[in-house]
């Protein structure tokens, strides 16, 4: 017996868990909860799974000491069982691993915090994600898992695998850990995660209750337990040992407790009963952790598997590749409210207990992290949740921000002694800053979240002409001043930028002051070679931008993209770049009638069409940056950009509204063609973790019949994908999670942004047609790529590290005049004694308990993929950290809900005896 309780989805979290909002869907979560614990009282022998914790959560904060007293006693005893156990059961495609280890230990660490060892997990479970990442096996076999079920597989890979009897597994889920660290093994459920066809008893469903009085009209007990054992047995024949489970639940089902419970205890007497007449079927309650029990003491062997099960189609033409891309604004502010919590959570171990308490208020990293968690949810960041929904998810995610604002700034004020009041530019992508653009004199904080230092272009929107920038040593900096690409929505005229670097876990202060307001900047060289407007060329070429480590060329005649070298490794390859949209399928045709929609990608051709052969350019020329601007149409313009110290190109795009005037819906990408001899390979992350390889029309365990050429082949793209060949690689790395694929020799593409005019009848029951206050003919979304050319032994060791900037962004705060003196702790700390060696990532650093934090530290290579930084590393935690002294220190599992030297796994048998 089971539910699954989306963390919004129809409704939203809060609607869920209060039965709010029936009119949209029948769900509220405290009465199931209420209904099963009352149930579970009248019969010792019934069970129950109980999954999500931000719901759980939410119920036990209002229950009575009684209530608790009596859950408590049913969790001892086994009959409630938390399964998964996380804050929501996450997203697989679209989620950073980052995110997705701070929900679970959320969770968790309530279930411990309040049940103790009988409240932990032992089976992780993923009944409804939409295709599943291999590096969510391997966080859950770290987090000390048993073993793990889904619901949801290609129906292909599904119809083999039930022939093959290979619908259990053993999954190796990472080429790093030596076996069986990230061993995981794996179960398929039988049907998805619903009851068997015909034995749904829940109040939402229509099947015959089990009428056992003979003397009332319709008994049926002969023919329900006919059908019962008849499935039992077809079902048997496709699993491998004597053991099967059937999933006894669904959406948000148990409400009304009783009607399950009396007719399952009804099921299982008269199938047993069946017992003293031949029949081999023995029917009980169970859970997914009973269940693993017996499959592990059958002690066979198992199919290993290594790849992933990405992508997920459930039929032919339904491939569900497009929710990677989908509400792409949502998933860069779920991507930048990760990076703002890690920021959050060091500063208030840096600062101490006043970051909680201080000159500016209360703040708290509470709220952000319940707000993170519940975005990690399949129907959050996965983009797959109705408007008012996302909507939801955005304003959690800013209430928790602001908490953090606070915190940060008193545990700023703490480390630098400085009380004037800081201003955070939470607008900067679109050129708003209203401090910046006011005042003549101002300084900025960069603080940087890694554990190394970085250089990193601050932009910010000013009206003035020309400044002066200087350091924490007073030192002046390079600075320019540019006509600012706004996205016709911020006033400022002009944009002034400096490269900053900061110090690792730590923050240093620039101060900036006006010189001269007027016309826009001398110093700026501006050129337009018009492409569109008249095919005369200029005089001087302006088509290549060269700074220290690239060289970029463009194309005079269309002003496209068409080169692009490293200075460095002496490296050149023919790079062009254009954006497309692929005209989403309405669902009328004759091989299927799938529209494209929020969870399913279904180009109506495999050819998309070119938003425009030509850009329309303007150039930039400093000492600083460089950039070339384009302008394809309307609603689609892009900067390529180099900074001046950076070793990758930034492109930055701007796409939208796009236009729906011609009733087509849209997905626009932007594809990269190059002379890279790639021969259909192409490489994408897991979750933001380790590499996986892909290949076009082709999975690593099944021959696939490929009926979708383009979506069938598209892959989520975390933060990076590359391509390759014996000299070459090509990066990029992506500012969010999108789709994208390679379908072409030498091509890679990523799909930016989409809007569809139909549903795609997954349930959302809304076209994903998004506009915003801001925008109200249609979203405009912007983002960056960043582009790397490397020699592919070493290109590891400069995605890797650039990968981990593009998530962990330095938070910028902005000081009015004269806040400080020109005291060094005041305008720069570092939280460290040294920066970490390259190897290792600082991924967590939070506040635990009154007197100790919970530290996670990375080894972020992959083995093999680096000469230099493959190799394990030794650091030493005294020497880490330069204002805390580390009294002790006990190591934990992944999740920190288990002591590491209590840690125990089943061991399981791959069948290759490997
Ligand atoms: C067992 O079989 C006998 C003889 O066919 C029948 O009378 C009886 O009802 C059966 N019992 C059950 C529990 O099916
Ligand atoms: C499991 O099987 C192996 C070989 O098939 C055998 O050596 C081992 O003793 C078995 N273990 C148990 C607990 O039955
Ligand atoms: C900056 O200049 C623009 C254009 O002159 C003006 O509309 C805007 O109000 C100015 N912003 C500030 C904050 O002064
Ligand atoms: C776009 O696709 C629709 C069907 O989904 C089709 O009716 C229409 O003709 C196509 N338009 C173009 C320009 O290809
Ligand atoms: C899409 O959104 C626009 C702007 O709100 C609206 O005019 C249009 O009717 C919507 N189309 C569909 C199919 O929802
Ligand atoms: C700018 O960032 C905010 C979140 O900080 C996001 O909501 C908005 O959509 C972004 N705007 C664009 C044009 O991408
Ligand atoms: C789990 O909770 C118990 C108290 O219920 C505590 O003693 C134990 O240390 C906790 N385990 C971890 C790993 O935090
Ligand atoms: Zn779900």
């Amino acid at each position: 017996p089971h539910t699954h309780d989306d963390v919004g989805w129809l409704k939203t979290v809060d609607q869920y868990y209060y039965g709010d909002r029936n009119d949209i869907q029948h769900a509220g979560v405290q009465y199931i909860l209420d209904s099963v614990v009352d149930q579970l009282l009248k019969n010792p022998d019934r069970r129950f799974i109980y999954v999500e914790t931000a719901f759980f959560y939410r119920w036990w904060k209002r229950q009575s000491a009684d209530v608790r007293r009596t859950v408590r006693r049913l969790v001892d005893e086994g009959r409630l069982e938390f399964v998964n156990g996380g804050w929501c059961m996450s997203d697989e495609a679209t989620t950073h691993y980052s995110a997705v280890i701070d929900q679970m230990t959320m969770g968790l660490r309530f279930l411990n915090d309040t049940f103790g060892p009988c409240g932990r997990p032992r089976v992780a479970w993923h009944i409804d994600p939409f295709g599943h990442a291999r590096e969510h096996a391997s966080m859950f076999a770290q987090m000390g898992y048993d073993g793990f079920f889904f619901g949801r597989l290609d129906y292909q890979d599904r119809s083999r695998r039930r022939i093959a009897r290979e619908q259990e597994l053993l999954w190796r889920a990472s080429d790093s850990l030596t076996p069986p660290m990230a061993d995981l093994f794996t179960g398929i459920l039988p049907n998805g995660y619903n009851p068997p066809e015909g034995f749904c008893w829940d109040q939402s469903c229509d099947d015959p209750p089990i009428r056992d009085d003979p003397d009332l009209e319709d008994y049926n007990v002969d023919d329900v337990v006919k059908r019962f054992l008849a499935i039992a047995n077809t079902q048997a024949k496709v699993y491998k040992t004597n053991h099967i489970i059937m999933t006894m639940g669904s959406d948000f089902q148990y409400e009304n407790a009783n009607l399950w419970y009396k007719n399952l205890d009804k099921l299982i007497r008269y199938v047993n009963g069946r017992q003293a007449n031949g029949s081999r079927v023995h029917a009980l309650y169970s859970t997914p952790s009973c269940y693993l029990q017996e499959l592990h003491r059958a002690n066979l062997t198992w199919a290993l598997k290594t790849d992933d099960f990405f992508p997920y189609a459930d039929d032919a033409h339904d491939l569900w590749t497009g929710y990677f891309t989908s509400r792409p604004a949502l998933k860069r502010y779920e991507r930048i409210s990760n990076g703002n919590l890690q920021t959050c959570n060091q500063l208030e171990v840096l600062g101490g207990p006043i970051s909680r308490n201080g000159p500016f208020g209360k703040g708290d990293s509470q709220t952000m992290k319940k707000a993170m968690a519940v975005a990690q949810h399949h129907d959050a960041v996965s983009g797959t949740e109705k408007q008012h929904v996302a909507d939801d998810y955005a304003r959690r995610l800013a209430g928790g921000w602001l908490r953090c604002q606070v915190l940060v700034s008193n545990s700023l004020a703490a480390l630098s002694g400085s009380t004037a009041e800081r201003i955070y530019c939470d607008k900067l992508n679109v050129s708003v800053c209203p401090l910046t653009e006011s005042s003549s004199k101002f300084s900025v904080n960069v603080y940087n979240p890694l554990a190394r230092p970085v250089s990193w272009p601050v932009r910010l929107p000013v009206n003035g002409t020309s400044y002066k920038v200087s350091d924490a040593e007073g030192r002046s900096v390079d600075c320019q001043v540019c006509v600012c690409v706004c996205v016709n929505r911020g006033f400022a005229v002009n944009e002034l930028v400096f490269q900053a670097r900061a110090p690792p876990l730590g923050f240093t202060t620039y101060s900036v002051s006006l010189l001269r307001d007027g016309p826009p900047a001398a110093s700026t060289r501006r050129r337009t070679p018009t492409a569109i407007q008249n095919k005369v060329r200029p005089p001087l070429c302006l088509c290549v931008l060269v700074l220290q480590f690239l060289r970029v060329t463009f194309d005079p005649d269309t002003g496209l993209l068409s080169g692009l070298s490293n200075l460095e490794t002496k490296q050149t390859i023919k790079l062009t770049q254009n954006f497309y949209w692929y005209n989403a399928s309405d669902g009328n045709n004759s091989k299927s009638d799938q529209p494209s929609g929020a969870y399913i990608f279904r180009p109506n051709s495999s050819t998309p069409f070119v938003i425009s052969r030509t850009a329309k350019t303007e150039t930039v020329q400093t000492s600083v940056l460089q950039e070339v601007r384009q302008w394809f149409s309307p609603w689609v313009s892009q900067v390529v950009r180099l900074h001046g110290d950076s070793r990758a190109l930034e492109l930055e795009w701007t796409v939208g509204p796009l236009p729906i005037d011609d009733d087509l819906g849209k997905e626009v990408i932007t594809r990269l063609d190059s002379s890279i001899q790639t021969a259909e390979y192409f490489y994408t992350d897991s979750n933001g973790r380790e590499i996986l390889q892909r290949k076009k029309d082709f999975r690593p365990t099944w021959i696939l019949r490929q009926s979708e050429p383009v979506a069938g082949n598209y892959y989520p793209i975390n933060s990076r994908a590359f391509i390759k060949d014996e000299v070459d690689q090509l990066t990029v790395v992506t500012d969010r999670s999108q789709g994208g694929s390679s379908i072409q020799n030498g091509s890679l593409e990523i799909m930016l942004h989409r809007r569809l005019l139909y549903d795609d009848v997954r349930g959302v029951a809304e076209p994903l047609n998004e506009t915003s206050a801001l925008f109200p003919e249609g979203l405009v979304v912007r983002g960056r790529l960043l582009l790397s050319l490397d020699r592919p032994p070493t290109a590891a060791d400069a995605h890797r590290p650039l990968a981990q900037q593009a998530v962990l962004q330095p938070t910028l705060t902005e000081e009015g005049e004269g806040a400080c003196g020109r005291w060094s702790p005041c305008l720069q700390f570092s939280g460290l004694q040294a920066a970490l060696p390259p190897a290792v990532h600082l991924l967590t650093l939070t506040q635990w308990d009154e007197d100790s934090v919970l530290l996670r530290l990375e080894h972020q290579f992959q083995s093999r993929e680096s000469k230099e930084n493959s190799r394990p590393v030794t650091v030493n935690l005294q020497k880490l950290f330069s204002t805390l002294e580390i009294l002790g220190a006990s190591e934990l599992n992944l999740s920190a809900n288990q002591w590491k030297d209590e840690m125990k796994r089943f061991h399981w048998t791959p069948q290759t005896g490997m």
